[in-house]
């Protein structure tokens, strides 16, 4: 082993691997000698990009079980981080391949850790691993299958992990009034949804909840400002704000967090047609504020501002976090390395900066104010739904702002750079990321856990 670690140039590096085939004297088929790093820097991250990498280099081998040896190397709960690390790094997508080649077929099936502790933190870990695998589920769904009714379908399961379901339909949400969220969705044959999942694991009833939002409008086609043809196709992930609040209230409920937390999500479709709204038709929100819609492709504020205060109103939040694949401009600004956060609580923002980085879901913190505030004012009705192209991302977060309720603490996550990946990360393969989720459970746990 120490030669081939040589001949293979092996520095320890977190993560590397030197696959051994038909070790002589080992009644073994394959021996992976798996680099750890330094130790100072070994932590749940890095045993997690451990996990990932064994994951990915086995997954399709033909081995069916790995035995993974951590005595001497991964203390505490860092060995449960290794397998949560290989559990999310497995997960693919593959309803729809009726042909695949035995040879690309998964044969990976279970992985054994030897020589370490952390079963409690597995059991934990595995409830977060099912919430990512949901939601990225969700997300890899092309829109012909996954829209706002066959969403709600998809999430009526939770309620056998004690989440609450409440469904409004169009009808329900015209007599709430919600003008912005059924303007978008008329353009459609796709009947709008609203769906929201409670879940109370503190035995009170006096607790407010925090409050999650989001954006899922099942398909973007940019409606009469329509999108061109090159690339629309990734609009089918513009309802990953709505899949990681969803996936998120899995994880809590199946780990029975002791928290009391509402997803709230917004589920239309916007598409063009006879029926679509028109740039420069006016709406009204259901708080009563009206909408310039300047550009229908600008929607998932639309959806956004009613579902918020139809979540404010019913669930008197303390907190409200939104999620939202809702601009472009925030790809530009950071990339996908990063979400944008937008705030208007600065212990609210460092929470979740804080919960990010030790999820690996890393948040950059973008700013907001009144002189960005000016630019969605409109001519014709109290808001405009798009400001000038600069600062797009922002003056986007400026409109979400306008529907707030005092006192309430906010948070807007704009997602758009990374719910998809065109390649493979250290713990998902390329497709749909499952960001968020990790993200927002953290959240809880460090923050709204009795
Ligand atoms: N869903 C898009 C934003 C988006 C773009 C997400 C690319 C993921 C990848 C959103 O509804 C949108 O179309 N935003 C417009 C806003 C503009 C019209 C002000 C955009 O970003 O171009
Ligand atoms: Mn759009
Ligand atoms: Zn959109």
């Amino acid at each position: 082993v120490t030669a081939a670690a040589a001949a293979a140039r092996f520095e320890g590096e977190a993560g590397s691997i030197v696959e051994l085939l038909s070790p002589a004297g080992l009644a073994c088929r394959r021996l992976l000698l798996v680099g750890t790093g330094p130790a100072d820097k070994l932590d749940a991250l890095a045993a997690e990009r451990i996990g990932g990498a064994i994951a990915a280099r086995l997954q399709t081998s033909g081995e069916t079980h790995v035995n993974v040896d951590v005595a001497g190397a991964l203390a505490g709960d860092l060995a449960a981080h290794l397998a949560h690390g290989a559990v999310l790094r497995s997960w693919r997508f593959d309803p729809y391949r009726t042909r695949l080649k035995d040879k690309q077929k998964p044969t990976l099936a279970s992985l054994a850790i030897i020589g370490g502790d952390g079963a409690a933190a597995h059991a934990r870990l595995a409830a977060i691993a099912d919430g990512v695998a949901r939601t990225r589920a969700l997300v890899s769904e092309p829109a012909n299958i996954l829209f706002p009714e066959s969403f709600v379908e998809r999430a009526r399961d939770l309620a056998a992990l004690g989440i609450e379901l409440t469904i409004l339909d169009e009808a329900e949400m015209a007599r709430l009034g919600m003008g912005a969220l059924l303007g978008v969705a008329q353009g459609s044959v796709r009947k709008p949804r609203i769906l929201a999942m409670r879940w109370n694991g503190t035995g009170r009833d006096d607790v407010k909840p925090v409050v999650f939002v989001g954006k899922g409008v099942t398909f973007d086609t940019g409606g009469i400002s329509l999108k061109p043809p090159a690339g629309m196709e990734d609009m089918k992930w513009d309802m990953g704000g709505a899949g990681a609040v969803t996936g998120a209230m899995h994880a809590l409920a199946a780990r029975k967090a002791k928290a009391h937390v509402v997803g709230v999500v917004g589920l239309v479709e916007n598409m063009p047609d006879g029926n679509a709204q028109r740039p420069g038709d006016v709406v009204t929100t259901m708080n009563g504020q009206t909408v310039e819609v300047i550009n229908t492709d600008a929607e998932g504020r639309l959806v956004l501002c009613d579902a918020i205060w139809w979540a404010q109103e019913t669930f008197d939040p303390e907190i409200v976090v939104d999620l939202a694949t809702l601009t472009g401009a925030i790809i530009i600004s950071l990339g996908h390395e990063h979400a944008g956060m937008f705030a208007n609580d600065d212990g609210l923002a460092e929470q979740l900066r804080s919960a990010g980085a030790a999820v690996g879901e890393k948040l950059w913190r973008m700013p907001i104010g009144e002189a960005y505030d000016k630019l969605i004012d409109s001519d014709i009705a109290d808001i405009k739904n798009v400001g000038p192209r600069e600062g797009g991302s922002i003056t986007a977060a400026q409109f979400i702002a306008r529907f707030l309720k005092p006192g309430v603490k906010w948070a807007h996550l704009d997602i758009a750079g990374t719910v998809w990946a065109s390649k493979a990360g250290a713990v998902h393969d390329k497709g749909a990321t499952g960001y968020g989720v990790r993200l927002l459970d953290r959240l809880v746990a460090d923050n709204f856990e009795a």
